[in-house]
């Protein structure tokens, strides 16, 4: 995972270049957006501060489901404006800068849908996510098997679903994240698949 090759691309221009133009297209099918609604429905309690990473003008979130609030943080300002579902709206390109513009503990549930496979820095994203989600709280990483092959990284490039799946496991063990599970929508069309970690509870004298 230290190797830097495993994280070259064929594209290693800056990504707000490749991002410039806004995209509101759908980047899966009508059934694995629905996979994508019944994860988020099934693991994020109505209520939750929910961050929305690497996000464009869709969530997935269900319609139907209140939330505190939704953060989203993506690449094209555009695309952010779109998305109905956002209460804040941040553009931040997490291969040049990690670190997220957040307190400690501000959210129950970190989601990234589709993208994860153009992280160049995964891990230290992870840990941001660990740290800026509570204890207790969630990261929910949903992919198929579909991408800008310029841009997903060259580990991504070289495996199958299952290595995908292994890899972002590995990703979020390897940040501090816990009790991860993994679920698998495949049929027809687009497969689905995510990755759901929690945040263990940290106790005051550990911190
Ligand atoms: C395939 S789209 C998926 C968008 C959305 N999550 C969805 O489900 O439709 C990939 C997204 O990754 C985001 N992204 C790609 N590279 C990024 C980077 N370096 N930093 C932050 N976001 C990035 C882009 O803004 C883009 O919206």
């Amino acid at each position: 995972m230290n190797d830097p090759r495993f994280f070259a691309r064929a594209d290693e221009s800056p990504d707000h270049l490749f991002y410039r133009d806004a995209r509101l297209v759908e980047h899966i099918d009508a059934r694995a957006i629905a996979a994508v609604e019944n994860v988020y429905r099934t693991w994020i309690p109505p209520q939750s501060r929910v961050l929305d990473l690497m996000t464009s003008w869709v969530s997935h979130l269900p319609p139907d489901v209140r939330y505190a609030s939704v953060t989203g943080l993506g690449m094209n300002a555009t695309e952010l404006a779109c998305n109905p579902r956002l209460d804040h709206r941040i553009v931040q390109d997490l291969n040049a800068e990690p670190t997220l513009p957040f307190e400690d503990a501000a959210f129950d549930v970190a989601l990234i849908c589709v993208s994860v496979q153009y992280l160049t820095r995964p891990i230290e994203v992870m840990r941001e996510l660990a740290r800026v989600v509570r204890g207790g709280g969630r990261a929910i990483i949903t992919f198929s098997n579909r991408c800008f092959p310029t841009k997903a990284v060259a580990i991504w490039q070289a495996t199958d679903d299952a290595g995908h799946t292994r890899l972002v496991e590995e990703y979020l063990l390897e940040a501090g994240w816990s009790d991860v599970r993994v679920f698998a929508h495949v049929g027809r069309g687009d497969p689905l698949y995510a990755v759901v970690a929690e945040r263990e509870h940290v106790d005051a004298g550990e911190l």
